[in-house]
């Protein structure tokens, strides 16, 4: 990341230093108990945070949504559907109306891979001064995502560190397992990049493994993902030629690795699951399984980023 980029931005897990990964979930931890004991301390109480969600998002969305209300920031929701983009107007001149408007923070979702530090630049160099937030770009990144994965796992198992995460699924197409990657290493974990040759492959920052069983054998968790679909044919230099059938995939991955996961071991999902497809019901029922636990955690994570963004001096490392 260049350092010209003002560090309130949080653009990707790659560049952070496992400090920063530490203030956020120490400062995640501590909203989780004040949630639970209703004591949340509005901290953003009349700052202002916009949404801006270009691709659809059901769990990441709401999660932002109610951790700035949380906090007591004001939410301006954009609807990118019924707004001037569909006029032609560009990303930065939405941004910046929005910023005129009185948003102190951007929280982005972009189907390109990179728009989001683009935008990020863009408004740095015209002198805005407004955060921005990666709510997942294209097959980039998704830190708020990884934060509440590594969050959900420290839960879970105390540490991420010297835990083996076995991530199965459609790896090359997923912003979600390359900043889980990179969020699990930091935190002095190790990863396994799991699934067919036309999801995973080398170069992608950890082992890479075919065979379900070797790629999973000693895991403390599975993260499955969704096959992405939408992404098929775009980067990666794939198309049709590299993609598996879902019945095939469904039974030499699905089916072979939840029938292999460790005792001990929790099951995760970042949503949204294709029930019967990357998982089973059974494993969703399954008590290992934290899908949910996931999802809440999005909370306390969100509200520990947003105050990164918005508040000097807490957490700005
Ligand atoms: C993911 C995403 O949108 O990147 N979901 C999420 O944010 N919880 C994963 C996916 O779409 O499969």
């Amino acid at each position: 990341m260049p350092t010209a980029l003002h560090h309130r931005h949080l653009l990707g897990i790659a560049g952070l230093t496992r400090a920063s990964l530490r203030d956020i979930l120490d400062r995640a931890h501590a909203h989780a108990d004040d949630i639970a004991s209703g004591s949340v301390e509005p901290t953003l109480t009349g700052r202002f945070i916009s949404t801006l969600f270009l691709e659809d998002s059901t769990r990441t969305r709401i999660s932002f949504e109610t951790a700035a209300t949380r906090l007591g920031a004001s939410l301006i929701r954009f609807d990118a559907r019924t707004s001037s983009l569909s006029k032609g107007e560009t990303l930065l001149d939405t941004a910046q109306t929005l910023i005129a408007g009185g948003a102190e923070c951007l929280i982005l979702r972009h189907a390109s891979s990179g728009a989001v530090a683009h935008l990020a630049h863009a408004l740095d160099a015209s002198g805005h001064r407004a955060a921005i937030v990666n709510a997942g770009d294209g097959m980039h990144e998704h830190p708020t995502q990884a934060l509440l994965d590594v969050y959900t796992l420290e839960r879970r198992l105390g540490s991420v560190e010297g835990r083996l995460v076995a991530i199965v699924g459609d790896v090359l197409r997923s912003r979600v397992a390359r900043s889980l990657t990179h969020a699990v290493q930091t935190l002095g974990g190790r990863v396994h990049h799991v699934g067919p040759r036309a999801f995973v492959r080398e170069g992608t920052g950890a082992p890479v493994f075919h065979d379900p069983l070797e790629g999973t054998r000693g895991a403390d968790a599975v993260c499955f993902l969704r096959i992405q679909h939408e992404r098929v044919g775009s980067g990666g230099g794939s198309g049709r030629s590299t993609y598996l059938p879902v019945s095939a995939y469904r039974r030499l991955y699905s089916d072979a690795v939840e029938g292999l996961i460790p005792e001990g071991a929790i099951v995760m999902h970042p949503g949204p699951v294709n029930r019967g497809v990357e998982l089973g019901i059974e494993t969703l029922n399954d008590p290992r399984c934290v899908v949910l636990d996931q999802v809440s955690a999005g909370v306390p994570i969100r509200m520990a980023v947003l105050e990164r963004a918005l508040l000097e001096g807490r957490g700005n490392a």
